[in-house]
């Protein structure tokens, strides 16, 4: 008999057998990447701005060209629950009933209130996990009726967090939901050590960048398996909040500083929704560029700390397969000292 990972609170939700999910990542989570990760048995994050702006797909074939490619194993979908611009959540909204339509039934949301998302989603059965940073946007997540939150660490690629894995695992750890690390993990040990910490699942952005599947430019590529945690710094330059990139000589040429005219508008109370919109269109066309064009486009390479256990391109499949072999090689060794802790509490809420 082919041995799995010890099933989690998470794989119950999704369905997935290996706890790992290939974060959603404006521009790349193109089709290819996310259905090799679901199809090794982890669960790539369809990001519907990637697949429709950058990738060039309807977004109902796209999820088509995933399912097929993935042998029809779970996928996920992420909505960013931004509610100050209206013709984007009227956007949203349309997206997220494709990808139930689709079959669709894990769904990772950040920023905003979720609860009309949850109730679309469980109407269907489906399950929400959110994107937090900080007990308190957990308990607001757990008010819209979340069923499991994602923990973004200091570590992370995006927008990073304020708190290492194990901070947020002791600040959250008593809430009676599955929690997800994110930031940080570049490679099978990383894994290993969150899982052993008690976590229900690890999400991974930059590794999986650094893919063949990937479509992401060479030079970006490369960039991220030379780095070192150390070039990874966090500029508000993009978005007007931080996020961490690798830090090349534009970045050092520019600064990491939003400029004096833009920090004021960002911190009016009107004009900050408007700087934020700005800052949101423009960072959509910068970051593109930067991720299909390589370095000749004086631009942002978005990673985060995990470079430091990231050391070649290679196929997204493997990736979740060394993984996988990883934790069960863990969990074969030591039964009890990688059964996460705070799955125990949660394991009969899923289970009903
Ligand atoms: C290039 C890039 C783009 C990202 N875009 C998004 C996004 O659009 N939505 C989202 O919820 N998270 C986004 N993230 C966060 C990832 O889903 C994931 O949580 C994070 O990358 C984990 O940290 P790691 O990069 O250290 O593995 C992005 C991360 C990166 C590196």
């Amino acid at each position: 008999m082919e041995l799995s990972p010890e099933p989690t609170a998470f794989t119950r939700h999704t369905g997935a057998r290996v706890p790992l999910i290939c974060g959603a990542m404006y521009p790349c989570s193109n089709p290819e990447l996310i259905a090799a990760v679901s199809a090794a048995g982890g669960i790539g994050v369809v990001q519907p701005l990637s697949m429709i702006y950058v990738h060039n797909r309807d977004l109902r074939e796209g999820l088509r060209e995933i399912k097929k490619l993935a042998g029809d194993k779970p996928l996920g979908f992420n909505a960013i629950v931004e509610q100050s611009v209206k013709a984007y959540e009227d956007r949203m909204r349309k997206w997220i009933d494709v990808a139930l339509e689709e079959g669709v039934r894990f769904f990772v949301t950040a920023l905003g209130n979720p609860r009309w998302v949850v109730d679309k989603v469980h109407a269907v059965g489906g399950v929400v996990y959110h994107d937090v940073t900080e007990r308190k946007w957990a308990l607001k997540a757990l008010d819209g009726g979340v069923d499991g939150l994602i923990c973004v660490n200091r570590r992370a690629g995006g927008h990073a967090g304020n708190h290492d894995p194990r901070r947020l695992l002791d600040d959250m750890g008593d809430l009676g939901v599955p929690l997800v690390c994110a930031g940080g993990i570049g490679d099978a040990a990383g894994f290993v050590d969150a899982m052993g910490m008690g976590y229900a699942a690890c999400q991974l952005g930059t590794r999986f960048i650094a893919t063949k599947e990937c479509r992401a430019h060479d030079d970006y590529k490369r960039a991220i398996v030379r780095a070192k945690a150390e070039d990874i710094v966090l500029t508000v330059r993009i978005s007007g909040v931080p996020v961490a990139v690798i830090e090349t000589d534009y970045v050092r040429a520019v600064g990491t500083e939003a400029g004096p005219i833009a920090r004021r508008l960002l911190q009016h109370r009107k004009a900050k929704h408007w700087m934020r919109t700005f800052y949101s269109l423009r960072s959509m066309f910068q970051l593109k560029n930067a991720s299909l064009e390589g370095t000749n486009y004086k631009d942002y390479f978005q990673a985060g700390r995990s470079v430091d256990g990231i050391g070649a391109v290679e196929g997204a499949g493997e990736i979740v397969e060394r993984f996988e072999a990883a934790l069960i090689e863990a969990q074969t060794k030591a039964p009890t000292g990688v059964v996460p802790v705070v799955d125990e509490a949660v394991d009969e809420a899923v289970a009903e």
